[in-house]
């Protein structure tokens, strides 16, 4: 029994990441309702409102992350960025991060 302790905390370091993975998921679910992003982006990710909106449901996450970012900085700035950089520019790190993972574990 003297691997017991090492798979043992193993298993915690595994559950938590997967926990930590489920939160993350949950807040996105959450703040993709509260920041407003379902008025555009529709509900389910993949409803945008009209044509010019992108579906975001299934979406790699490190693009994800960096999209977002780089509207809310200016980085990304075409005529159609300009409706949600106000929001973007509103996000903290951990929330894109929270609202990616939850977006890219969307069916598409
Ligand atoms: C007022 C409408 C509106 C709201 C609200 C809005 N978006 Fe957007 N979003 C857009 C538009 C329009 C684009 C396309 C921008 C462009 O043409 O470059 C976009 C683009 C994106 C992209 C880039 C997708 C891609 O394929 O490149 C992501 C990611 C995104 N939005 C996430 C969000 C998130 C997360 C929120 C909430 C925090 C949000 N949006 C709120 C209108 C909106």
């Amino acid at each position: 029994m003297k691997y017991a302790p090492l798979l043992i905390s193993a298993t915690l370091v595994l559950s938590a990441t997967i926990s930590l993975h489920t939160a993350q998921a949950q807040d996105g679910a959450n703040l993709f309702g509260t920041k407003g992003c379902i008025a555009c982006h529709g509900v389910d990710a993949k409803s945008p409102i009209n044509d010019n909106i992108p579906k975001l449901a299934g979406q790699n996450k490190g693009y994800l992350v960096q999209q977002i970012t780089d509207i809310g900085s200016g980085a990304r700035n075409n005529g159609q960025t300009s409706l949600m950089k106000a929001i973007a520019a509103n996000l903290n790190e951990a929330e894109i991060e929270a609202l990616a993972t939850h977006l890219s574990g969307l069916p598409r």
